[in-house]
């Protein structure tokens, strides 16, 4: 890299001339990353807005999240026909699995596809990040396992909690690597990130299933309000998948729950998980046209303020 010899920059632009312009787009970032997010099952109010059948939402806090750090967001509705799935896909550069409830039926088999796609994207060689919070990460263990009954319960609901680096050495080449030294002691002692769940999987579980232990590695653990020891965070060591079961998004941009920090140091971790996440979506070489993103950005519908409503989120996006 520090190298200035005109011969490997000879060589390069001989590469960019063969390989041709998305060769050259590849090589640097990107500056107008755009992420699908799958839309979940329900109106996110607990049917206080719609209680349509074919509703979905988007908390608009993830949509928040994911604009925090330069990108934009297609929502990807999970019982839209597959063609629609398909060309949204084509669309965007890298995904988000959001938290909920729902772990079966048409939205599971959805989360199935898109992860597969995640995983077929990359095993080609075409960088194509995920980001899968909450339930996202209990369905993608689900899925990685081939076991429905993987999960084991928590008492995490409306709860701030710790994480805890059980090995610091994980650390490289993960989110954490951008935390100020500082930053990650104060997360291993004060509450600094939001739980809200009460599923989960426990560190000698991940690490006995032998699915999961080769695709993941655990960055962090955090106890539950039993004192009960869950993981927190995980990397996939072969693939730009990063999933935690706390929600950075909630720091900046929830105020629903009375438990959710809202202090800078917690602003702060939101705010690295986010740049972290679009950095990684920069590395895509997708390059959609223009007007078929505009056409399917979530810019196209009006986010519903429920803040009044439920106190799960302040304003969500609602497809029916
Ligand atoms: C949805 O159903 C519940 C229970 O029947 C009802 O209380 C609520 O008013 C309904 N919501 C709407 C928007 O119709
Ligand atoms: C700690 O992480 C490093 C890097 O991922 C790994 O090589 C090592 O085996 C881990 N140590 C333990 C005790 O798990």
């Amino acid at each position: 890299m520090s190298s200035s010899s005109p011969l490997p920059r000879l060589l390069l632009l001989l590469l960019l001339l063969v390989a041709g312009p998305s060769a050259a787009a590849a090589a640097e970032a990107y500056g107008r990353p755009v992420i699908g997010v799958v839309s979940h099952p329900g109106d996110g109010a607990g049917g206080r807005i719609s209680n349509g059948t074919a509703t979905s939402y988007i908390a608009a806090s993830y949509v928040k999240f994911v604009e925090s750090a330069g990108a934009r967001v297609v929502p990807l509705v999970y019982n839209e026909p597959e063609e629609r799935l398909l060309e949204k896909l084509n669309l965007v550069n890298g995904v988000l699995f959001t938290g909920g409830s729902v772990k079966s039926g048409p939205y599971f088999e959805t989360i199935k596809k898109v992860f597969q796609y995640v995983l077929d994207k990359n095993d080609a060689g075409i960088p194509f990040p995920l980001f899968a919070q909450c339930l996202g990460f209990e369905l993608v263990s689900m899925i990685i396992s081939k076991d429905n009954n993987i999960l084991e319960t928590f008492s995490a609901e409306n709860q701030a909690s710790t994480l805890q680096f059980p090995n610091y050495s994980s650390l490289e080449g993960s989110v954490f690597e951008r935390f100020d030294p500082d930053l990650i002691k104060k997360l291993s002692t004060s509450c600094l990130v939001m739980q809200n769940h009460r599923y989960g999987i426990s560190p000698k579980t991940l690490r006995e299933n032998a699915a999961l232990s080769s695709f993941f590695k655990i960055l962090t653990t955090s106890p539950d309000e039993n004192g009960e020891v869950y993981v927190s965070t995980v990397q996939a060591n072969k693939y730009p998948i990063t999933c935690t079961q706390w929600h950075p998004e909630k720091a900046i941009f929830e105020f629903g729950k009375p438990m959710i920090p809202h202090s800078e140091d917690a602003v702060q971790v939101t705010q690295n998980f986010a740049n972290y996440f679009i950095s990684q979506a920069r590395k895509s070489p997708n390059r959609p046209p223009a007007d078929k993103v505009l056409d399917n950005l979530i810019y196209n519908y009006s986010p519903t303020f429920t803040g009044k409503k439920s106190k799960s989120f302040d304003e969500v996006y609602i497809f029916s």
